[in-house]
């Protein structure tokens, strides 16, 4: 049992953390948010809760001013384009937003405005005038992101303002040796701005109580970079920046300004509410009865702990979250996921891919969640919790249930009668399965409560292999009935317990157990489907996976890093300059491989006989592992004729055949372009 302090509700607003529309999403958005997200929230409205969860896109910011330029068109045409992306996908997987709307409308900007006007009236801000980089020829200052320069550590010269992505080290723009603009390649000056700050050091106080005595209960990883947030001391922090894509700041003056978009962002939970709710959204945020939970990432946390309570505290009417149940990182196949790399899986790609699987991604994703530690996705591990999980436990147990009713019973729920004493063990086993499941629900633990599904799947699998009606068919009908009516009890519950992981596939098993509505309440319930109702059809909720499918999944992502490495391939530097007469000194001709065969206790040797036009030798040459003798004799090569012969392996080899590495390792040949005389110079 899992004991945890609850306070009483009347209502959940679930917020989650708005992805910016810069790039489409990823399976690990999906793990670390919308996914636990989508549960908690499909688990409360089962149970008949007042909850919502809120949604939308993150469009501002400097990132997605940089893409624009990069691209030629406008911040506007950028975010309306990953926006609906980003929806699309979302509405694919089954993400039961009440709504997912966006930073850059109208109700929005108008929230943001007032919010920013009502601390500003109340004098929350400080102003404070300070220098920063300008772009004379652009007219405008530059935000760290649009400054480019040799970073002082590891001095490559393609760093930015704000971090060196060589190194990895944090940099201040002043930090970049030989800076320049990224809008106009000039390089800018120092010019005084003025900005407003919001004086987080003030509420130190109030945020370690808050957090530190009054929520004890939230994740050690969430609560413990709090306290060396907290611990570290407070900053104030500028709530504007120079900028002219975002919610202007509204203060005479200000021309040029926007909130920055950490500051905006936040308020589009409440923006969203609002267009959502026009009437009732206050209920939502400022009722001491509502339970606001933030999902988010960990790299979110600072700002859901401690910047937006603070804006909220500040402005005093709204309320703050109960918790924050922050997710570390997903990595893939060992790598962290990275939108510049293409290093991801994207969730548009995989439903072009695996369509209709929806419900297998949310099921690795959840049983692989990085709730306590950053975890990895692999495919083989997709493979196996499929087809050893999903397919041979949950889908398994349905189908037969199904089947064997259809067989034996034209499809319709048969009488329950005498229980034996296995039978009521076997129900005795499974009614605790509510309670843990909510435990672990209401604690946030989805990877447990996920495990806690699938077990009373586990035991249905159970359950039939141990009675094998089939076997009972010709003895005994009445013990079939009774078997296979509390086997199709089982699937109904399995039917409620999966719907807030399994949304698809708890629906289908839903439309075959001729089950008009899921009710939480009736979780571990043994009469759900009313003797005598007919089923529908039997359908498989899952199929096996094959190997070549996951193969050809895995190699996309050897050809990603394969290309990722060419991208980042640096050629040597020239060496030492000779002379002309050092040139002339080196004997190259073309000649023709006519014998080839592999040296034999090497993997690399390949001895070659070619005619080089002055006679016929042995060269010994590193290429076995790219090229197959067939594939190499009646070529045409170049070969250097007047190397000292040296012996390799035992055998003497006279002479170099000339090749060219390709930055992934790969060797080709220096080969004429059109056939040539064997024994012609290369010169
Ligand atoms: O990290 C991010 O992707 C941010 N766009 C999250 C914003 S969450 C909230 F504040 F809107
Ligand atoms: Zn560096």
């Amino acid at each position: 049992m899992h004991t945890y302090m609850e306070k009483k509700f009347k209502r959940t607003l679930v917020t989650t953390a708005l992805p910016y529309a810069n790039g489409p999403v990823h399976i690990g958005h999906l793990a670390g948010v919308y996914v636990p997200a989508d549960i908690y929230t499909r688990y409360l409205r089962l149970k008949g809760e007042d909850v919502i969860m809120i949604g939308g896109s993150d469009e501002h910011g400097v990132p997605i001013t940089l893409k624009a330029k990069a691209e030629g068109v406008s911040p506007q045409d950028v975010v309306d384009r990953y926006h609906n992306i980003i929806k699309k996908s979302f509405e694919d997987f089954g993400i039961s937003f009440d709504i997912y709307s966006r930073t850059s409308s109208a109700i929005h900007h108008q929230t943001a405005s007032d919010f920013f006007r009502t601390l500003y009236d109340k004098g929350v801000f400080i102003e404070k005038t300070s220098e920063q980089y300008y772009d004379q020829e652009a007219h405008q200052f530059l935000a760290d992101r649009y400054i480019t320069g040799t970073c002082p550590h590891c001095k490559n010269e393609h760093a930015y303002g704000d971090q060196c992505e060589a190194c990895g080290t944090s940099l201040n723009a002043t930090d970049l040796i030989n800076p320049r603009s990224a809008i106009s390649g000039s390089t800018p000056v120092m010019r005084e701005t003025k900005h407003w700050y919001l004086p987080l050091d003030k509420y130190e106080d109030f945020l370690r109580q808050w957090i530190l005595e009054g929520h004890k209960e939230w994740k050690p990883n969430v609560y413990g970079q709090c306290k060396s947030w907290l611990d570290m001391g407070l900053q104030p922090r500028a709530v504007s920046r120079d900028l002219d894509w975002g919610v202007p700041v509204p203060v005479e003056g200000a021309e040029g300004k926007v909130l920055y978009v950490w500051f905006d962002a936040p308020i589009g939970y409440i923006s969203n509410t609002k267009e959502l709710l026009p009437d009732t959204w206050e209920k939502y945020w400022k009722d001491e009865e509502t339970k606001m939970v933030h999902f988010i990432g960990k790299d979110n946390i600072v700002f859901h702990c401690i910047v937006f309570p603070t804006m909220l505290k500040a402005e005093g009417s709204y309320i703050l979250p109960e918790n924050v149940p922050a997710n570390e990182f997903l990595n893939l196949e060992g790598d962290k996921i990275s939108t510049s790399r293409n290093w991801a899986v994207w969730l548009h790609e995989y439903l072009e891919e695996f369509p209709g699987k929806q419900d297998v991604l949310r099921y690795v994703l959840t049983a692989n969640a990085p709730e306590t530690k950053d975890n990895d996705f692999t495919w083989k591990d997709f493979q196996a919790r499929n087809n050893n999980e999903l397919v041979a436990i949950l889908g398994n147990f349905v189908n037969r249930a199904m089947v064997l009713t259809h067989k034996y019973f034209a499809g319709k729920v048969p009488v329950c009668g005498a229980m034996t004493e296995y039978d009521t063990q076997t129900l005795e086993d499974f009614k605790n399965i509510k309670k843990e499941l909510e435990s672990f629900i209401e604690t946030y633990r989805f990877r447990d409560a996920l495990k806690e599904a699938m077990n009373l799947a586990r035991i249905g699998n159970k359950y039939l292999a141990d009675t094998e009606p089939w076997k009972l068919a010709k003895t005994d009908m009445n013990r079939v009935g009774t078997i296979l009516n509390l086997s199709l009890q089982i699937a109904a519950n399995l039917a409620i317990a999966f719907e807030p992981f399994l949304p698809f596939s708890a629906s289908k098993l839903r439309k075959m157990l001729s089950m008009p509505q899921c009710d939480w309440n009736r979780l571990g319930d043994t009469d759900i489907l009313p003797e005598g109702l007919q089923l529908g059809q039997a359908e498989l909720l899952f199929e096996k996976i094959e190997d070549a499918v996951v193969e050809a999944q895995i190699q996309k992502l050897l050809d990603t890093k394969k290309a990722n490495e060419l991208k980042n391939y640096t050629p040597q530097p020239a060496k030492a300059n000779i002379s002309f007469e050092d040139f002339t000194r080196m004997d190259i001709r073309v000649g023709r491989v006519l014998e080839a065969e592999r040296v034999p206790k090497t993997t690399k040797l390949m001895k070659l006989k070619i005619d080089t036009g002055i006679d016929r030798r042995t060269v010994v040459s590193g290429i076995a592992e790219h090229f197959t003798p067939e594939e190499v004799v009646g070529r045409q090569v170049s070969i250097l004729v007047n190397l000292e012969p040296r012996k390799i392996k035992g055998i003497e080899s006279q002479g170099m055949i000339l090749m060219a590495e390709n930055a992934d390792g790969k060797l080709v040949f220096v080969q004429p372009s059109a056939e040539v005389k064997n024994g012609s110079q290369v010169r």
